[in-house]
């Protein structure tokens, strides 16, 4: 983590020079006082009392302005890292590849973006310096104290392996308790995410209910380890302090008795009932500290092992950039599955040739959508290979293959933002003038003109204001508008009407004349042009041809085919 420290060493550096002085001076001020009682005060000098007096005054101004500055420093730099630490835990997440994002609830990784990179930041920026500050002064204030008289230093530090017990005590509860602090936030923050995301569900079946009690349930958890964790510092901190006023009256008796008999000076004794108090301050700090580590460690291990995950799909060190595409793709012997020993494609093996649509039909749960996620590398094959324009699309780059990869996926995800940045969002240089054709092409142009503000119009999160059919346009429209080589269409108009549908397939149909298309279709009617079309079912292409061919050989085809036709002639 100190990687993230590293580009500001020099305010570092600053804040430690800062902390240095404060903690000299700290030391100095008590030797002081015990200057003017000794000498000044016990001699009736006033000149000298009032060089004393001065001292004391620059000490505490210089004091002042240290601390001021170590405090501006270290808030400089820990907003610094938290920002950067975030900017590097994003880029990283949006690396991942699906099969990562699919695993993890959107929540759980918003909590460590968020909440875990926090309390990292307090240790990393605050931490460091408040450790080695206040050790250093520890250590001074032991050194000063063994040379002012050390057998009364040494009665003092009787208490010290009391302290030393109850820390050890503490920090195995600790960090087992600030551990489930950190688990449970995630948790809590994860349900909230999802609750908000299913808001609808949850209304439209009226489960506000049973949705709160689940909540209560995490919300509770969460509060339960807060408190568990929060209790331990109650009587930790409160021991610690009681120590510390125990060393005040060993230090009031033995050295009292000292001053009684002569063998010490009054203003040693002040000196040392300063110190006695100052020693215990940085040691109250420091295991307050220690919560904050236990919680940052807690944090941090999540953050770390976020920023360790190996990307699944990751480019090979030798992978090349992907020349023009063609676009002829082929799937060799290709099996796949999510998970171990659950296949989900088996033995695919098909051609498309560059510039040809190929279609895909069959039952819900087949497999389409997985045989086209694979050609946009989403996910890796588990045997055999994925060949485009020859080239395995494990030995190029992954940005360079999608970037010339077009793809409307079967739930179109749409920006906050205007209609024009989403569909931008595949061009982001275009002008609003190709914005306009692209939309014109995938009929975005129908509804968007009616609108006041036309494409300018704001659309909420997740298109929250428009049509699932509107929102599958404005997918459609962004595909166009990023020209892509290879075009990828998921039930992309499953929730258009026909006619606006059998309109856009006009327009693809020009558009794509000289491109491959992956067309996967629910109704038959948009698709009996296709080039070839594949009946998927159960993970195997099981029917391939033109229509007509495909109709004539009476099978799985045919079937679905006459069903829907049947259907629409009702
Ligand atoms: N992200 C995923 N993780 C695990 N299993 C999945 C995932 N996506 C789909 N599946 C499973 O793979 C099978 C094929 O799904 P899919 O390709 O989406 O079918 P289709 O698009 O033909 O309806 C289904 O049994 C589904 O449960
Ligand atoms: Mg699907």
């Amino acid at each position: 983590m100190l990687v993230f420290i590293r580009p500001y060493a020099w305010r570092m550096l600053g804040a430690f020079f800062a902390m240095l002085l404060a903690s000299g001076l700290t030391l100095a001020t008590p030797y002081l006082v015990k200057l003017a009682i000794d000498g000044p005060i016990a001699n009736g000098d006033y000149a000298a009392l009032d060089e004393v007096a001065l001292l004391m005054l620059g000490a505490f101004v210089c004091l002042y302005a240290a601390s001021m500055a170590q405090r501006y420093l270290l808030s400089w730099v820990g907003q610094r890292v938290l920002a950067d630490l975030r900017a590097a835990l994003f880029r990283h997440i949006q690396a991942l590849p699906l099969a990562y994002h699919d695993q993890h609830i959107i929540g759980v990784t918003i909590s460590r973006v968020i909440s875990d990179v926090g309390v990292i930041n307090q240790l990393l920026s605050q931490g460091l310096i408040t450790l080695t500050g206040d050790s250093l002064l520890l250590a001074g204030i032991v050194l000063v104290m063994l040379s002012l008289n050390w057998q009364l230093a040494l009665i003092t530090f009787a208490i010290i392996p009391l302290i030393v017990l109850a820390t050890a005590l503490f920090a195995r509860r600790a960090k087992r308790a600030f551990r489930k602090t950190r688990a449970r936030n995630a948790h809590m923050i994860g349900d909230l995410a999802e609750n908000l995301s299913g808001i609808r569900v949850i209304q439209a079946f009226a489960n506000e209910d049973s949705t709160s009690e689940k909540f209560d349930e995490v919300n509770q958890a969460n509060r339960d380890a807060h408190i568990e964790a929060m209790s331990l510092s109650f009587v930790f901190l409160p021991t610690v302090e009681f120590l510390g006023v125990a060393a005040t009256a060993i230090v009031l008796l033995f050295g009292g008795l000292g001053v009684v008999e002569g063998s010490l000076t009054l203003g040693t004794v002040i000196a040392f009932l300063a110190y006695v108090n100052r020693f215990f301050l940085p040691v109250q700090e420091l295991s307050q500290l220690y919560a904050t580590m236990q919680t940052a460690m807690a944090g941090g291990e999540r953050v770390i092992n976020l920023l360790h995950t190996e990307p699944a799909i990751s480019d090979k060190t030798d992978a090349r950039q992907m020349p023009p595409i063609e676009g002829r793709i082929d799937f060799q012997q290709v099996q796949f599955s999510y998970r171990q020993d659950e296949p989900v494609l088996r033995d695919i093996d098909l051609s498309i040739p560059a510039g040809t649509m190929v279609a895909l039909v069959g039952p819900t749960g087949a497999g389409k959508t997985s045989l086209a996620n694979l050609v946009a590398r989403f996910y890796d094959v588990n045997g055999g290979s994925l060949q485009i324009d020859g080239l395995d699309v494990r030995d190029v780059q992954q940005r360079s293959l999608r970037a010339q990869m077009g793809l409307v996926s079967q739930d179109p995800f749409i920006f906050a933002g205007s209609i024009a940045d989403n569909i931008r969002f595949g061009k982001p240089a275009a002008g609003l003038d190709e914005v306009i054709a692209a939309g014109d092409l995938a009929n975005v142009g129908e509804f968007v003109n009616d609108l006041p503000l036309g494409y300018n119009t704001e659309i909420f999160e997740d298109g929250a204001n428009l049509s699932v059919g509107q929102r599958q346009l404005i997918s459609i429209a962004r595909a166009i508008l990023a020209d892509p080589r290879i075009l990828i269409m998921d039930e992309a108009t499953s929730s258009v009407d026909m006619v606006t549908e059998a309109l856009i397939q006009d327009a693809l149909r020009k558009l794509l004349a000289q491109r491959t298309s992956i067309v996967i279709a629910h109704r038959l009617s948009t698709i009996t042009t296709a080039d070839i079309i594949c009946v998927v079912d159960e993970g195997c292409i099981c029917e391939m041809g033109a229509h007509q061919e495909l109709l004539a050989r009476r099978g799985m085809y045919y079937e679905l085919y006459q069903r829907q036709f049947v259907e629409v002639s009702d």
